[in-house]
């Protein structure tokens, strides 16, 4: 079974409720309408009941009267969630008129339903940017223990199945931290093996990325590389990773050969940690285009329930994915 029907059959064994914001959203209707005749999850939307039901009828969408549909204008769990909103947030001063103001916002309501174990997990961003999917996420959500950065991972299924994992690999991070520290990098490789494990399967051999291979370029941006390598293996001491690496020798064996001997990663890695977004954003989109492999994500790691956010130019496939990909990460794989 290939890698993205093995998480479908998981979603399908496991029925975790997935709560979708954007129940307006054209996109978003039909990726519930497919997710729900799949039997994939159970889908709660945000939304006034009548006009939902007005769009399904439009769009003959048959499936969604299965859905459990939740009115942001009158919800019953109103003053229960506003508490909750104004205990989590009072070291910066959240009043319950503001709370309660916040949960009118199919984002801010979305988090709180899980925070209160109401709902298992959240896809949304099909219409809203990233900033608005996480911010609530962070704050009422916020992190495991223990974890202090949230990140973007995507696994990426490649044509070429010589590379990664019989053709897998994890990107990261490629849509959270724009400049990550040494501390937050090291993190972000901890938490892609962990994806790499429990969401792609895989046996993470971990390279930290840059424009240097051990130390062929001297640059204050190389050794935060070099650092974060070294904080995530005493985080860690069993992760198999090294760098820093250019990203021929991460994955090419006769480059590795040549620039990175003696490396046990070099050659043969399948979870690139990326020293920016700005590489990793652009390199995920790159691979996606100009290999044409499958990008599944941004899976969201580190926080303490899963929350994942989707690119405005989302497909209704990219939607019944992520829903996917987030009831696996509920489940725990
Ligand atoms: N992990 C955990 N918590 C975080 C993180 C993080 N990476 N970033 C911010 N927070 C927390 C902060 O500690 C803060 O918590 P507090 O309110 O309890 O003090 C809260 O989130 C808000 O922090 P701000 O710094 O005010 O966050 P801001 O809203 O300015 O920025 C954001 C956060 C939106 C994620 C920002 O880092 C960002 O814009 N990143 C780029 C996102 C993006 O555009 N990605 C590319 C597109 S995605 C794609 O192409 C796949």
């Amino acid at each position: 079974m290939d890698l993205l029907n093995h998480i479908k059959q998981n979603a399908r064994n496991n029925k975790k409720r997935i709560v979708l914001p954007e129940s307006f959203e054209e996109r978003t209707l039909k990726a519930a309408d497919i997710l729900l005749s799949e039997d994939l999850a159970e889908i709660i939307l945000i939304g006034q009941p009548e006009k939902l039901n007005k769009k399904a009828k439009k769009l003959e969408l048959i499936n969604l009267s299965k859905a459990t549909v939740i009115n942001p204008e009158n919800h019953s769990k109103e003053r229960e969630y506003s508490e909750i909103m104004v205990e989590l947030r009072k070291s910066k001063g959240l009043t319950k008129n503001q709370a309660l103001s916040l949960l009118k916002d199919p984002l801010y309501l979305a988090t709180l339903l899980i925070k209160s174990g109401d709902a298992d997990g959240e896809v949304a961003g099909a219409d809203n940017s990233t900033g608005d999917v996480l911010r609530p996420a962070f704050q009422y959500i916020k992190t495991i223990p223990g974890v202090n950065v949230v990140s973007g991972a995507f696994l990426m299924i490649l044509k070429n199945k010589s590379f990664g994992q019989n053709g897998v690999m994890v990107f990261a991070d490629c849509a959270v931290n724009p400049n990550p520290t040494a501390e937050q990098l090291a993190e972000i490789a901890v938490s892609s093996a962990k994806t790499a494990k429990s969401i792609a399967g895989i046996d993470p051999r971990i390279a930290m990325l840059s424009f240097s291979t051990k130390g062929s370029a001297k640059h204050e941006m190389v050794d935060k590389v070099c650092t974060a390598a070294d904080i995530a293996k005493k985080i860690d001491p069993t992760l198999q990773i090294d760098g820093e690496f250019q990203v021929d020798a991460a994955i090419v064996e006769a480059v590795a050969k040549k620039k990175a001997p003696g490396s046990e990663i070099a050659g043969n890695a399948n979870v690139l940690v990326f020293p920016s977004l700005e590489s990793g954003n652009i390199a995920y989109k790159l691979v996606e285009r100009l290999a044409g492999a499958v990008a599944l994500g941004p899976i969201l790691q580190g926080l303490a329930a899963p929350v994942n956010d989707l690119s405005r130019g989302c497909s209704v496939n990219d939607i019944v994915n992520l829903v996917a990909i987030t009831a696996n990460q509920a489940s725990g794989y």
